[in-house]
């Protein structure tokens, strides 16, 4: 998970001008301004952000106070601001552990690019020494009823089956209005986040775990219930916040996302480590996938590129239905994976109310969702280094 929002995160401003900030790009940061002075008893724990406006102090000053703070324990992530910076007070800069520097004048944009990649820095460290981080994948169809939540419920139970923990995976119903998670898991959805109103910005673990339906072994759900107003109820924050607060929460978060772009997806998508497109194998639905992962990819500054997961693949293919490598030309690109076809199963799980992998174990939805997920995790966690799971 990289870091979703600036709420409630404490940063430390050394500069006269920076108070601005709180109004603008760091919005809902706990923004506090302090002396040069202050600097050389920063520590992590206490401060998440050190903002350093360079013009505003004597250059003297600030290379001793900069070189106290890296000779101390643990200084937090720093960025310092400036036009001209000398190179020695930026050599003193990178003593520093995380630290960055920011040429003025910068937009807000060039601001929060360089803070969440601070933040996300400092928070890479620390959970290298505290264990494996949690992740989050993001599961999105090309066109209305490609099977979005169907593979967004099955992969959230296979990653619970492969991790055999309590609560060590959480899936979230972003479709606020009238997701469909509950109803096909035969769940009650108990995140009734619009009666919170701007409460919902300031959630914590406590709220967030009243909020989480059990659905089985390992497998917590977050869903609201059905409520027209339900996008417009709910602010950018407080969807940023239960996201952030789920992957402290859990090793796992798969979030099942509407298609239609809110003011929160960007940044959904730019936290998540992975997003699937679910596409269906119909020529509009293939370009669609095409195009929206194109929209992501030009939309996403961390260079992200989504995975393209063909659904309901036939074992024989009758009619007009185009071939995989037909399939692969109107994508441009090789599927990352695909789903066979089981309407039997599929729809008996949700008459039945629950997941295929209960009612229907050996339908190939569950098969091929399990290869897809092992494949996925699998290169995550070599990639980590991480032990392999337990037998
Ligand atoms: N591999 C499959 N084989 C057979 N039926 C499937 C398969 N995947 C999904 N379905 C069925 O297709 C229908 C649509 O699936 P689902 O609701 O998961 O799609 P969606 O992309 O989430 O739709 P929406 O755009 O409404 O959110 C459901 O009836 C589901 O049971
Ligand atoms: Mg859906």
């Amino acid at each position: 998970m990289t870091h979703w929002s600036l709420l409630g995160r404490r940063v430390l401003a050394i500069g006269p001008d920076l108070p601005a900030l709180a109004r603008g790009p760091l919005f809902g940061a706990a923004l506090e301004l302090g002396r040069l002075e202050r600097l050389g008893e920063a520590r992590a724990e206490t401060t998440d952000l050190l903002l350093i406006d360079a013009d505003g102090a004597d250059e003297a000053a600030l290379a001793s106070a900069l070189a106290e703070l890296a000779s101390q324990g643990a200084p937090p992530p720093t960025l310092l601001l400036g036009s001209r910076l000398p190179a020695s007070l930026v050599r003193t800069l990178l003593r520093l552990p995380v630290s960055d520097v920011l040429e003025t004048p910068f937009s807000d944009e060039d601001l929060l690019n360089a803070v969440y990649a601070l933040l996300d820095a400092a928070g890479a460290q620390a959970s290298a020494a505290a264990g494996p981080r949690s992740r989050c994948w993001t599961i999105m169809g090309a066109v209305g009823g490609a099977g979005a939540t169907t593979i967004a419920i099955e992969a959230a139970c296979a990653l619970a089956r492969r991790s055999r923990k309590d609560r060590s995976v959480c899936l979230v119903d972003l479709n606020l209005a009238d997701g469909a998670t509950a109803a096909y898991l035969g769940a009650t959805p108990a995140m009734g986040l619009a009666s919170f109103g701007p409460a919902a910005e300031r959630m914590d673990a406590a709220l967030l775990a009243a909020f989480a339906t059990p659905i089985g072994k390992g497998l917590d759900l977050l869903a609201c219930p059905r409520d027209p107003q339900g996008f417009d109820e709910i602010s950018r924050e407080a969807v940023l916040r239960i996201l952030e607060i789920a992957c402290e929460a859990y090793d796992h978060v798969v979030v099942d996302m509407p298609r239609h772009r809110r003011g929160w997806t960007l940044e959904v998508l730019a936290g998540s480590d992975e997003v699937l497109i679910i596409s269906e194998l119909t020529v509009p639905a293939l370009l669609a996938a095409r195009a929206l992962s194109e929209e992501i990819e030009q939309a996403l500054p961390t260079g992200a590129r989504p995975r393209i997961v063909l659904n309901r693949l036939a074992s024989r293919m009758f009619g007009a239905a185009p071939s995989l490598a037909e399939a692969e030309r109107a994508l441009q690109r090789k599927a990352d994976g695909g789903v066979s076809s089981d309407w039997d199963a599929a729809a008996a799980s949700v008459n039945l109310g629950g997941p295929i992998s209960q009612h229907r174990p050996k339908s190939k939805i569950v098969r091929d969702v399990d290869a897809l997920v092992e494949r996925i995790a699998g290169r995550e966690e070599r990639r980590a280094g991480a032990a392999p799971r337990a037998a």
